[in-house]
């Protein structure tokens, strides 16, 4: 696995010359390759180099908007047509209440081309690779979203018992794009650091990271500044991962491009609306509270540890897609319905897609 990082790349070569070519073909020729997580890297390194670019060029400004438009979705009742083929899928007879998404399709939006991947373009983006997902529960809910599309409902079916044993790690190879994929049960921050640590230690590194943590902390311990040191901690066992960052003496587009390749993409599981009259105990009630949860933000935004910020992690924003789809998309004020997860996962998706972009060049 260590070369996992080549076949994410050398895939996305393939990709981009199939099926979203068209559509992506302007970051594909605007952009040089240089990475977008670039600009934080020299901003908060020692490394300084007059001869690197910048990261103010045009292309990365777009890719930067388009990074930071990943979040214009609508969530809406499905219409006639999307719930007719649910019926048909779920036999359910229950009425059409179920919720779609889209991108909005205004002007910003639209030119990024952001696609909606089916099967067959996820599993050669992700042909190869080795993605690992570590949290809570929405962690988990990720981990649904991500296998019903790469294995389709009827596969995802299969295998759900085993997911859903409480508070296990999950790991499975999906055979015919070689695929692995490790959701590791890391309900507190600290456990997230240790992961880190431990890549570190064996040098083996995931192309893809998704992490998030918070919800267990914030009924278990429920101490803001708390959970903010450990954020910190976590940032900086991040930042340690990332090659590149520290053992680049004189960067030239030849190494550095090599070296950028294999750096994981890294993004944060942000924490969902919770609704606090719906949640399922008198102690969630009572300690997982608007103010505690703003707390809880409040402290992910202090650290910087969002590449919004300045930091390493993509923030997948639950907390907006889950307000968007509202009360009716949940039954425990904590946990939502398919279609926020799904959308996060195409969030998710199609950053990789920017992101390779660079580096496919
Ligand atoms: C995955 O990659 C392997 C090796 O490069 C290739 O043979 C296979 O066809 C690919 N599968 C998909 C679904 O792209
Ligand atoms: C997560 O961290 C807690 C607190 O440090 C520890 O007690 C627990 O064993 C860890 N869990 C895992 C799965 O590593
Ligand atoms: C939160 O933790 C800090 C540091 O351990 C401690 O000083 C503070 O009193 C705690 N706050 C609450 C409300 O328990």
């Amino acid at each position: 696995m260590g070369m996992a990082g080549w076949h994410l790349s050398r895939n996305k070569v393939l990709f981009f010359s199939c099926a979203l070519f068209i559509t992506l073909a302007v970051g594909v020729h605007l952009t040089p390759f240089f990475p977008s997580i670039s600009n934080f890297l020299y901003k908060s390194s020692s490394i300084s180099d007059s001869s690197l670019p910048t990261g103010t060029t045009s292309s990365s400004v777009i890719r930067d908007s388009c990074i930071f438009s990943l979040h214009s979705v609508l969530i809406y009742k499905s219409d006639y047509s999307e719930c007719v083929d649910d019926a048909i899928d779920s036999n359910s007879d229950s009425g059409c209440k179920k919720m779609s998404w889209k991108w909005k399709q205004s002007g910003s939006v639209a030119n990024c081309g952001f696609q909606r991947l089916k099967k067959p373009d996820v599993s050669v983006l992700l042909n190869g690779s080795w993605v690992v997902v570590a949290g809570d529960s929405q962690a988990r809910l990720m981990v649904v979203s991500l296998l019903e599309l790469v294995l389709g409902s009827d596969g995802m079916k299969k295998i759900r018992g085993d997911l859903f044993k409480r508070h296990s790690d999950y790991s499975t190879t999906v055979d015919e794009i070689g695929m692995k994929l490790d959701f590791m049960w890391a309900p507190y921050v600290r456990n997230l650091t240790n992961l880190m640590m431990k890549f570190k230690e064996n040098k083996d590194y995931p192309d893809v990271i998704l992490m998030g943590a918070g919800l267990w902390d914030m009924l278990h311990v429920n101490n803001a500044s708390e959970y903010g040191v450990s954020l910190s901690a976590l940032k900086d066992s991040v930042l340690s991962l990332l090659p590149v960052f520290r053992n680049v003496d004189s960067i030239d587009r030849e190494t550095s491009e090599s070296a950028w390749i294999r750096s994981p993409h890294l993004f944060w599981l942000g924490m969902p609306v919770l609704i606090n009259s719906m949640l399922n105990t008198e102690e969630k009630r009572e300690r997982m509270n608007d103010v505690m949860c703003n707390a809880y933000d409040d402290e992910v935004s202090r650290t910087k540890i969002l590449r919004q910020s300045g930091g390493p992690l993509l923030k997948l924003d639950i907390r907006w897609l889950s307000d968007l789809c509202g009360t009716q998309c949940t039954v425990d004020g904590m946990h939502y319905d398919g279609v926020v997860y799904d959308a996060a996962v195409q969030i998710m998706l199609n950053a990789l897609l920017l992101e390779s972009n660079q580096k496919a060049r």
